[in-house]
């Protein structure tokens, strides 16, 4: 029989776009002989929907059309594992059920949805699904937090002052004073916890440096300042695997038109749209890059098993990309960031490492089944009787 895989994608982030195109990526790269695949798209207010066209990126044009032709599901636990999707306002009369799925692949980006959001809610409904779970993508989501995890690591990490925007507002002379004397210029100011460098500047004056703050600290409530690393070249290299087994893909080095790969980089730069409505060359997979990267010797497998060493600290599962900044002229490296689950889910990337999408996707479902596997043999519950006690304590008023 075939498996049920729900394609996730959308949610209340500002990557929701980018998200829909990398979700209807995966939906269409699905093996069919072996799938039932099901396109489930999240809105920005996260209502669910199902329907024939969620699966069509050309639909997207007309949001609301959309909508109006597709079906509002809640999700809901069947206790076997896998979650039924009931229609929503629920039908007088018939049955609710609209669909039902085993196995998701959360295809969505950035804050709300990928640090651990839409896991956690995943794992409340009991179902396995294939990319990391909530503390890892937290971990990931948190620039600040994952420099830490990574420097105990051993990994290369910039060093970061990280401070709380209200922190800012209080004392914006403070902060600026710090950042001064403890990084000086260029500097780059980020918010911790976005993605596709929404947020994020480059300083070379003061000036400069409060606009880029004023910016970062209006998207997140914390934010970070690091040195700008010159002669800059980025190199990305994926990881497919778990804590057990990981191995990685090829590198590239996307190629910026500024100084900060923006979001227009990442997303436009391409120009064409998607082919048979699958989408395949746009979003990430349409970056300008150079694919593998032409890299120093031996600095290929040196990003190579520092991108395994990062997705492994950080306790990922399913795909990631590590992305990595390197100063051209002394050779060094450092782990820039992770994205748990990357634009397009990197299937360029694999791609190029001999692994085509369809292969990526059943490795990663293997995953998801594998980790469920895993805790099924863990122990999560033991017969007691502490309620019964509990009740006699708290009637007579004892802790
Ligand atoms: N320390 C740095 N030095 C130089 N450029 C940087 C630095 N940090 C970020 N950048 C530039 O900004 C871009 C976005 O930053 P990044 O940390 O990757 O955030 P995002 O999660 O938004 O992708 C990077 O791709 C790079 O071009
Ligand atoms: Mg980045």
């Amino acid at each position: 029989m075939k498996t049920n895989v729900a394609v996730l994608f959308g949610g209340k982030s500002t990557e929701h776009e980018v998200s829909v195109i990398s979700g209807i990526q995966a939906f269409c790269a699905l093996n069919t002989e072996k799938y039932n695949p099901l396109a489930i798209y999240i809105t920005k207010n996260n209502e669910w929907y199902v329907g024939e066209k969620i699966g069509n990126i050309k639909a997207y044009t007309d949001l609301k059309a959309l909508l109006a032709d597709s079906t509002r599901v809640l999700p809901v636990p069947s206790g076997d594992g896998k979650v039924e999707l009931l229609c929503y306002p629920f039908k007088k009369f018939g049955k609710s059920t609209v669909a039902q799925f085993e196995v998701a692949i959360p295809v969505v980006h950035g804050t709300n949805v990928e640090d651990g959001t839409l896991m956690g809610y995943l794992e409340m409904l009991g179902v396995p699904y294939a990319s990391c779970d909530v503390t890892s993508s937290a971990l990931g989501m948190d620039k600040a937090v994952m420099k830490d995890v990574l420097k105990r690591a051993g990994v290369p990490v910039l060093d970061a002052y990280t401070f709380m925007g209200s922190d800012y507002i209080a004392d914006s002379e403070a902060v600026v004073a710090h950042i001064e004397s403890t990084i000086g210029y260029p500097v780059i100011v980020k918010p911790v916890n976005l993605g596709s460098s929404v947020g994020i500047s480059k300083a070379d004056d003061r000036d400069a440096l409060v606009r880029a703050l004023d910016t970062a600290i209006s998207y997140s409530p914390r934010v970070l300042a690091e040195r700008a690393v010159g002669n800059l070249r980025e190199i990305n290299c994926a990881v497919l695997g778990d804590s057990e087994e990981a191995i990685a893909s090829v590198c590239e080095e996307p190629l910026n038109a500024t100084d900060i790969l923006t979001f227009e980089d990442k997303y436009m730069s391409g120009g064409k749209s998607g082919s048979k409505g699958g989408a395949k060359s746009a979003g990430m997979a349409d970056l300008k890059r150079r694919c593998p990267a032409e890299l120093p010797d031996g600095m290929t497998e040196q990003v190579q098993a520092l991108a395994v060493q990062t997705f492994q600290a950080l306790g990922c599962l399913g795909v990631s990309r590590i992305d990595f900044l390197n100063d051209k002229q002394t050779g060094e490296l450092w782990v820039n960031e992770i994205n748990t689950i990357p634009g397009s889910l990197a299937f360029y990337l694999w791609e190029a490492a001999g692994i085509p999408f369809a292969e990526l996707l059943d490795r990663m479902i293997a995953l998801a089944f594998k980790r469920q596997r895993q805790r099924e043999a863990l122990t999560f519950s033991f017969e007691t009787n502490l309620l019964a006690g509990a009740a006699a304590g708290l009637a007579t008023g004892k802790k």
